[in-house]
């Protein structure tokens, strides 16, 4: 018993601390718009090691959406690999789990009954509106159940853990709505059950963009991939489309794809000398794309080390997923516990997994 309860007093109200949780799907290799747009915002949200910091959040959960990438892959052994591959690029780009809890998605089965729960306080229209199916039903293409229910599964991600921001690329604000109308359903019908979480947007939010110019994405076939064969993505850079003005036109680097790849990847003052190069011309795009071939290397090269490492390390991988689990399911199970009991459904003895310690 506190001093506070001991002397009748109230407690004095806890202070918010920001939790982070976010999912990223292993549907293929990471590429610089998962990087750029979402995974560098996973890792400058971790709790500084030393401390408090402005802007970190107190808590960082990080998964990999392999239930959800089963709407997509649907090759086992594929599967098995970008999952183990997508926890390897994590921690060699930087997630440290020493600060954050990294886990795979199904490790975790309380979210499956968690989402059941969900589902029965999900409006139809709701799930109708949701772009991820709207798109593929408007295509004429055959949609499974998974794809239409994607944002209650997605929720209960949320929920389980009591995040209360989640980092995202603009294109998953609307499944967060999604979660927040579910958990305020929830919440309405049985008391304050669930936590509910805002989005955070990537600064500036700008789309990376792809070596055609359009958004860069797996679909498009137009990405440059974090830890791709540097031969290969050598390539893929000397191909990168451009426009037939002369050399000697002056160009506006804002509008340039090529110099917004080159922008990514180069320090600051490249950036700036070579804004200059634009604006001036008498340039050739050529010369561009061999130092984005070499800014490319150079941003990538300590990841790249520690990938090695990592990737020779077999059980260390292993490792740190297992211990990431068992953090992640001994919060989702107490999540899950209050919501059971909350709606009626707590007869049979619901026992806490291996490793819950609270
Ligand atoms: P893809 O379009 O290649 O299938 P995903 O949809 O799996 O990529 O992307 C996962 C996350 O990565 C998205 O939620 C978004 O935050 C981020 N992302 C993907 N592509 C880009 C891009 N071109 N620019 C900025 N962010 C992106
Ligand atoms: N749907 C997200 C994407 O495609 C991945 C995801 C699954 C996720 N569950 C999540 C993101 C929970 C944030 C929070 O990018």
């Amino acid at each position: 018993m506190t001093a506070d309860r001991a002397s009748g007093a109230a407690p004095a109200p806890a202070t918010p601390k920001p939790r982070a949780l976010s999912g990223i799907q292993p549907t293929g290799r990471f590429h610089w718009g998962n990087y750029f747009g979402a995974i560098r915002q996973y890792i400058e949200l971790q709790p500084p090691a030393d401390g408090a910091s402005p802007g970190a959040a107190a808590e960082a959960y990080y998964f990999i959406a392999d239930l959800h990438a089963l709407t997509t892959v649907r090759d086992p052994a594929r599967l098995r690999d970008l999952v183990r591959a997508a926890a390897i690029d994590l921690v060699a780009l930087g997630l440290d789990p020493e600060r954050a809890v990294l886990f795979v998605q199904s490790d975790v089965p309380e979210v499956c009954e968690l989402t059941w729960l969900l589902m029965t306080v999900a409006p139809m229209g709701l799930l109708e509106r949701c772009h991820a199916f709207k798109d593929k039903k408007a295509r004429g293409l055959p949609a499974d159940a998974g794809l239409f229910t994607y944002p209650v599964l997605m929720s209960a991600d949320i929920l389980a853990y009591d995040a209360t921001v989640v980092p995202v690329g603009e294109d998953q604000v609307q499944h967060i709505e999604v979660c927040r109308d579910l958990a305020g359903a929830f919440n309405h019908l049985y008391g304050p059950v669930f936590t509910l979480p805002v989005p955070r947007l990537v600064e500036g939010g700008a789309k990376v963009p792809g070596t055609d110019g359009l958004k860069m994405s797996k679909s498009y076939d137009n990405t440059l991939d974090v830890f791709e064969d540097p031969a290969a993505q050598k390539k893929k850079i000397m191909r990168i489309t451009t426009d037939s003005r002369p050399m000697e036109a002056p160009k506006d680097p804002e509008t340039d794809h090529l110099f917004a790849l080159y922008a990514l990847v180069a320090p600051e003052e490249d950036r700036l000398r070579m804004a200059e190069t634009y604006r001036r011309g008498g340039f050739g795009y050529g010369e561009v794309k061999k130092a984005l071939v070499t800014a490319a290397a150079e941003h990538f090269a300590e990841a790249r080390a520690r990938r090695a490492a990592l990737e020779a390390d077999s059980e260390r991988i292993e490792a740190i997923l297992a211990a990431g689990a068992t953090r992640a399911r001994a919060r989702a199970w107490d999540v899950l516990d209050r919501a059971r009991r909350a709606c009626g459904i707590d007869r049979s003895p619901h026992r806490p997994p291996p490793g819950r310690t609270s």
